[in-house]
């Protein structure tokens, strides 16, 4: 068995998978006019699919799972999921749960020696809007979660309810102290920064993420809202980002490549606790190191946020393929990954879901 890897040479170690297209907020920058769910209850993958499917990815090299939405606590029973999910960060797969029996039969033969000895999952988080957090907090960490991103757009309560349509202000603040008491670390912060919506905060962010100790991301607005209201007006660049905040909190490369990571990360020169990213996907794009890969609610896998064509995992799931089938859909699929997405070209078409369909 070897890696994932796609045909511009970049394996793939990270499958983010949306649990549900519904969200209780109707953020401006993704889910504004709060559109019914596109996706219909039978078309929405089981735990028992998401287990068999993200235990094959993990056999291909997969490391790291992001649990996504909508608004991922909506789906009922989600610590479920995590516990069966959570298994896969053991070293003894024989430990797994399967119900795969092709697998049981041969599994001598799956991970034979190569550089692929036993691949585990290495991080196991989950991106929420931060409103029911609190009291769950506890249980998604007994059920075996690493770690949660909670999006923050705005520290003003008024301003939060404007940008989210809901007054939750409060709600979000206690999450990332319930994150931190549940030992859900490091906690990180999403703000999508919008000219002349948020633009004035950028310091204001960058101090709480030093009293709060948190890692905070600043993420350049990408054409994905559902209500097509993005231009590239509206996008505060990185570069704007990073000397606004140096200019108040000078601010340390951590290092000097991003790795496959999304975010330019730097420290505090003075010390202080708490990290800044900076995610900018449109003036500073990180495709040529991707290692991304994402599964929606139903079942189709996406091999870029901007995809306009989608591949149909879950059909091939339910029409009882073998693993070793379902192993071929995979690597083919994932062979067509985009070298990169096209917001700076002229002819750029519009990805064919938004954000709160394919999650973050
Ligand atoms: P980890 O890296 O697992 O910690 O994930 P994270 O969700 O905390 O941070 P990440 O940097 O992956 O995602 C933050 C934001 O970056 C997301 O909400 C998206 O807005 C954006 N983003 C994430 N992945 C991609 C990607 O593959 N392409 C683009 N263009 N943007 C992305
Ligand atoms: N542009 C950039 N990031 C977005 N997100 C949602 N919509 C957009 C967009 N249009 C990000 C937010 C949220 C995460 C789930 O997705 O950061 O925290
Ligand atoms: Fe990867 Fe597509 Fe995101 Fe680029 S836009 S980093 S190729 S998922």
């Amino acid at each position: 068995m070897d890696f994932l890897r796609d045909a511009h040479n970049r394996i793939i170690r990270d499958l983010r998978i949306s649990l549900t297209d519904r969200c209780n907020f109707r953020c401006f920058y993704c889910l504004p006019n709060g559109e019914p769910p596109l996706a219909r209850k039978e078309t929405i993958l089981t735990f028992e699919e998401i287990e068999r499917i993200a235990e094959i990815f993990v056999s291909l090299g997969v490391e790291k799972i992001r649990l996504t939405g909508g608004e991922p606590l909506l789906r009922k029973n989600i610590e479920n999921l995590i516990e069966k999910l959570a298994r896969l960060k053991k070293d003894n797969y024989e430990l797994r749960m399967t119900n795969d029996d092709e697998e049981k039969r041969q599994p001598a033969t799956r991970y034979p020696q190569s550089e692929m000895q036993n691949p585990t999952l290495k991080d196991l988080a989950l991106t929420t809007n931060g409103h029911s957090f609190p009291r769950r907090a506890a249980a998604l960490k007994n059920a075996g979660l690493d770690r949660v991103t909670i999006s923050l757009d705005s520290l003003r309560r008024e301003r939060f309810k404007e940008i989210t349509g809901v007054d939750a202000l409060e709600n979000v603040l206690h999450s990332i102290e319930a994150a931190k008491n549940a030992e859900l670390t490091p906690v990180k912060i999403n703000a999508v920064l919008v000219r002349g919506r948020n633009d004035d905060e950028i310091v204001d962010f960058a101090r709480f993420a030093r009293e709060k100790n948190v890692k905070m991301r600043f993420i350049e607005f990408m054409p994905l809202d559902s209500g097509n209201e993005w231009n590239r007006k509206q996008i505060v660049p990185a570069k704007e980002i990073r000397e606004t905040i140096n200019a108040a909190f000078p601010l340390e490369l951590k290092e000097k490549s991003r790795g496959a990571d999304t975010a330019w990360r730097y420290r505090f020169a003075d010390g202080a606790p708490g990290e800044i990213g900076i995610v900018a996907p449109v003036t500073e794009m990180f495709c040529g190191a991707c290692s991304r890969i994402r599964l929606t609610a139903d079942g189709q896998i996406r091999t870029c946020l901007f995809s306009t064509d989608e591949y149909n995992l879950r059909d091939v799931v339910r029409s009882g393929a073998s693993r070793a089938e379902i192993v071929e859909f995979i690597r083919a699929v994932v062979a067509k990954k985009e070298a990169s997405h096209s917001i700076n070209n002229e002819n750029f078409a519009p990805a064919s879901r938004s954000m709160s369909f394919i999650g973050g």
